[in-house]
């Protein structure tokens, strides 16, 4: 019998330590908050434990006191109840212990939330956050850089993430770089009104490379919950050299530099076919290309396009055949993207504008 206890304990301790286990894994939940990579989300998180165990210091004494006084005070033939009214121990007793229990969790939250807005000592990097409906955009203003739904940032260095939305309130949310805040649209000002901030922000350090999912976390309209993004994490040489390509003015313009090089502009390629099709088709009414006249700002901006890692934020693996039907008909994929349909592209035209698109790497 022994035994058999024995063996079921085991059993159940197994279990157990596999659940925490599995908890504290991040690579099997790349969106738990359990696995912190800044300053700001190992500081949400240490308050969250410390507040986690004093609760539970509160669950033991209360449940141990009410089994005891059940157990104690159980109704027995000819027992009377006893009134403690009026008692100033007790009323004293009562009022003390929430209010110590309610102090041991504001003192630490308000510290935490003093260090989440205190700037960095250092410069930090700005990256503004704009909110679309679905997307996000990200730019780099003193890199001359915007992107998409992948924001690239080096490890090290502070950040200073500015939220903005350019449409209704979004929320920037990635857990495990800690958040979320609100991206909220910008207020209308009187002509009067001196010129303040007006956006939320949000600092912190990234302290391992990698790369971290995250999703917008307000309801937001109809494809709220296709509004991802992932952020690239990478040494400062590796940003670097990506800031050096999505500032690179050659790249876009298929054959530019042979151009340069032989005097003959390349117009075979399908690459060079689909840059055609891109310029006339209209794309550049919403989207821009670094090195290319394409300057539209309403949608994505498309600068290395072919290097990312999804399309449609979030929503499609970037190959070819996706691409495909993302500009044939991209609100059969997403509801009520803003993106119109393409029906009278032509079969060639389509493939050479994937071809071009996913050339941009
Ligand atoms: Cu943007 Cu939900």
């Amino acid at each position: 019998m022994a035994a058999e206890w024995r063996k079921a304990l085991r059993a159940l301790a197994l279990t157990a330590l596999a659940v925490v286990w599995v908890g504290c894994a991040p690579e099997h939940y790349p969106q738990s908050i359990f696995g912190p990579v800044t300053d700001f989300g190992v500081r949400i998180n240490s308050l969250f434990t410390g507040i986690f165990w004093w609760t539970m210091l509160v669950l033991v004494i209360v449940e141990s006191a009410l089994i005891y006084i059940l157990i104690r005070y159980r109704n027995r033939p000819g027992a009377e109840p006893r009134k403690v009214y009026g008692n100033n121990l007790a009323e004293i007793g009562w009022t003390v212990g929430p209010t110590l229990i309610v102090v041991f969790i504001l003192v630490p939250t308000i510290r935490t939330i003093f260090y989440t807005y205190e700037p960095p000592e250092s410069e930090p990097l700005v990256v503004e956050a704009v909110g679309h409906q679905w997307w996000w955009e990200f730019r780099y203003p003193e890199l001359g850089v915007t992107t998409a739904n992948e924001l690239h940032l080096p490890v090290g260095r502070p950040i200073e993430v500015r939220l903005s939305s350019v449409d209704v309130i979004h929320n920037f949310w990635v857990p495990r770089l800690g958040g979320k805040r609100y991206n909220i649209p910008e207020p209308a000002r009187a002509p009067d009104e001196p010129e303040g901030r007006n956006y939320n922000v949000l600092y912190f350090t990234v302290e391992e490379p990698g790369e971290y999912l995250g999703q917008c976390a307000e309801f937001c309209g109809t494809s709220h919950a296709l509004m991802r993004m992932r952020v690239v994490a990478q040494s400062a040489e590796d940003f670097q050299a990506w800031v050096g390509a999505m500032t690179d003015t050659t790249r876009a313009v298929p054959g530019a530099v042979a151009t340069a090089a032989t005097a003959a502009p390349d117009t075979q390629s399908l690459e060079a076919r689909g840059y055609q099709v891109f310029l006339r088709t209209g794309c550049t009414a919403c989207h821009s290309i670094t090195g290319t006249p394409a300057a539209g700002q309403l949608g994505p901006n498309l600068t290395r396009i072919g290097s990312r890692w999804a399309i449609g934020a979030g929503l499609l693996e970037n190959n070819e055949e996706n691409l495909a039907r993302w500009i044939r008909n991209a609100s059969a994929l997403k509801p009520a993207a803003k993106m119109p349909p393409f029906p009278n592209l032509s079969d060639e035209d389509l493939q050479a504008l994937v071809a071009y698109l996913s050339s941009l790497k």
